[in-house]
């Protein structure tokens, strides 16, 4: 075989005179009656291959019988391209090579689509056949990236004196709120591994173990339905350190993300981040992740609604609810009445509202002139608080939404971010982080009449409240953080309690038995006991740092081989039926077999 010399997309005008010997898939292929000119590609670009007839007949014949995608090696001498004939859209649109000779490494069927950026091709079919999708650029791309990031992330953290330490995969369920993925044990029948939805005990215990500051690129596995930024199989920068507090963690870790961005993709990140509570969050964006690139927070006007005579508006207070809504700047004119009552309204009902106050501003000759579905349920003085709440100006646009507090956030924060996006209100190249903090530990499961930790059950209470565990848990503050950016969570974590008696008390809380415990986190439980450090950490989902690093809103764009929306890789085509005598091994039956069994009986 032909020796390679040079990457196709590396050569440069002063590589002429050069002789030089490349590789790779042929791009597109044109003949011109007399030259051929095949454009080569591999991993890093393209260049321009030229057979010339005259001077190489024998090549020339082998070069007009390829075809696009196969593989081939070429060695020639680099040359400028002529007069007129540069291509100044090509890295290398400047030169060519004059191949002497050739040999055909391999030939390929006509790809189902063109390696090309951009492409109508549809998902399946580029999941279908996802060796020839990792071959365009983008991906090629983004493949760097996430290597680029990965190397990073090492370097950082073994400077620092962190070990990287692999913890099992086949392991032993810990709750991170997801279902499991189950592993039948063949050696212990009826038994079960579940795939870890994080590492999160072991991480601790690491702690306990002496190890101070642990790290690892780890994949977890949670039995959720995909989807755009969440997989089934993921992975984490997962880590845990000893002895610090929540400064100490948050500062490693904004330090690492700005080197990250700055590194990979040039943008300047402020360490230290802004930071934000849990509760200006939900109070101003109706989410713990808002996006941060554009203002128009949420405001409160329950005060003025419930003196209105609107019967939606005062009965939703009058049964504790809020009404709530924000200020589109210009949305008047903007967004017609067809599209408020359509398009928006049919947007907020998909996340729950259950309907769309609106109301247009607009001044004429200093006179305001409203229009508007719910103006004549209010009094004029009552219109002017309401703007003035919103401090909404001649053109702008005030939605409300009238539910339970959590209801009007749960509809309100996705529409802020759809008018945003639909309005260009941001700037699409920025990035804004912050830092959310001063959750509170618990949240009230009415349902199940207990509480739920907002995070994980082994995260600390702020020293100052443990008292609250006995008098008045709702109202308790965590140590945890999660790091946002544009209205994605990147990561987040928390110092971890390490007195088992605390620790105790907070299963309890949850609702879940001594015996339960006992049975689930035993062997955690008996690890606290030996000495357990103070101790925190985080966990980054690396997959959507790549997102976004690489400006894709498809977490299936950054993994080499993802999973679709009903967690099938469609390339292996798994999950897949087994043999039976690999479900006897493991003593199981399935409802296929259990069935077939009832019919013979009959
Ligand atoms: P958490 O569950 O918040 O914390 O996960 C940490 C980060 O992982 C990412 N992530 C996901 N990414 C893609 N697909 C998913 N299904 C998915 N689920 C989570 C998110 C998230 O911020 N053990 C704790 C961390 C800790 O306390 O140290 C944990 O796993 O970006
Ligand atoms: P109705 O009297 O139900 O026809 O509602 C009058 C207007 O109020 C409609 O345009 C609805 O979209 C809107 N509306 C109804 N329910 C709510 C709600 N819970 N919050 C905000 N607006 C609502």
């Amino acid at each position: 075989m032909l020796k390679r010399t040079h990457n196709c997309g590396q050569l440069r005008l002063e590589a002429a005179g050069k002789k030089v010997t490349l590789a790779g898939w042929v791009h597109s292929y044109r003949d011109h009656g007399g030259l051929v000119f095949i454009d080569l590609r591999d991993k890093e670009g393209l260049t321009q291959l030229v057979f010339n007839p005259e001077t190489q007949p024998e090549i020339h014949k082998q070069a007009r019988a390829v075809r696009c995608e196969w593989v081939m090696a070429a060695r020639g001498i680099v040359q400028p391209r002529g007069e007129g004939l540069e291509n100044p859209k090509l890295p290398t649109g400047q030169i060519e090579v004059a191949v002497q000779e050739v040999e055909i490494l391999n030939t390929s069927k006509t790809p189902p689509f063109e390696i090309e950026d951009g492409i109508k091709t549809s998902e399946e079919v580029r999941l279908t056949r996802r060796y020839i999708d990792l071959r365009r650029p983008q991906m090629q791309k983004t493949l760097r990236v996430r290597h680029r990031v990965t190397k990073m992330v090492r370097d950082y953290f073994d400077q620092l004196g962190f070990l990287e330490i692999e913890t099992p995969i086949l392991a032993k369920s810990t709750p991170e709120g997801a279902r499991d993925f189950l592993v039948p044990s063949r050696l212990m029948p009826n038994c079960f591994y579940a795939l870890p939805q994080s590492p999160q005990l072991f991480k601790q215990i690491l702690m306990v173990g002496g190890v101070d500051k642990y790290f690892q690129i780890v994949r977890c596995f949670r039995d959720e339905d995909p989807r755009a930024d969440r997989q089934a199989e993921f992975t984490q920068i997962d880590v845990e350190m000893s002895f610090v507090d929540c400064n100490d963690i948050i500062g490693v870790h904004e330090n690492l993300v700005a080197k990250i961005w700055k590194r990979v993709i040039g943008a300047e990140v402020k360490a230290p981040m802004r930071r934000m509570s849990y509760k200006e969050a939900i109070d101003n964006y109706g989410t713990d992740r808002p996006d941060l690139r554009f203002d128009m927070k949420l405001c409160d006007i329950t005060d003025i609604a419930k003196a209105s005579t609107f019967k939606v508006f005062t009965s939703t207070v009058e049964k504790g609810g809020r009404v709530k809504g924000l200020c589109v700047p210009g949305g008047g004119e903007k967004y017609s009445r067809n599209d408020i009552e359509k398009t928006l309204t049919e947007f907020a009902a998909d996340y729950g509202a259950k309907g769309l106050a609106w109301l247009k501003v607009k001044t004429e000759d200093g006179k305001l002139t409203l229009s508007s579905n719910i103006a004549k349920f209010f009094t004029p003085e009552q219109i002017g608080r309401i703007i003035e709440r919103f401090g909404a100006k001649d053109g702008d646009l005030v939605l409300l939404v009238a539910d339970a507090e959590k209801g009007a956030n749960k509809a309100l924060a996705p529409l802020r971010c759809k008018i945003a996006r639909d309005l260009k209100l941001y700037d699409e190249e920025a990035f804004e982080f912050v830092w959310i903090v001063d959750f509170p530990l618990f949240e009230w499961n009415e349902d199940e009449k207990r509480y739920d930790s907002l995070h994980h059950p082994f995260t600390a209470p702020v020293p100052e409240e443990l008292h609250k565990l006995d008098s008045d848990p709702a109202n308790i503050c965590s140590q945890a953080y999660d790091i946002v950016v544009n209205g994605y969570e990147i990561g987040g974590g928390s110092i971890r309690i390490h007195d088992p008696k605390v620790q105790e008390k907070v299963f309890d809380l949850l609702k879940i038995s001594r015996q339960q415990a006992q049975q689930r986190f035993g062997f955690f439980l008996q690890a606290l006991e030996y000495g357990a450090p103070p101790h925190g950490g985080i966990a980054f989902g690396l997959d959507r740092m790549i997102m976004m690093l690489t400006g894709t809103e498809n977490i299936r764009d950054v993994i080499a081989f993802p999973k679709t929306q009903r967690g099938q890789c469609l390339m292996t085509e798994a999950p897949s039926e087994v043999d039976q005598k690999q479900l006897d091994e493991l003593n199981l039956r399935t409802q296929k077999h259990l069935h077939a069994i009832e019919q013979k009986k009959e």
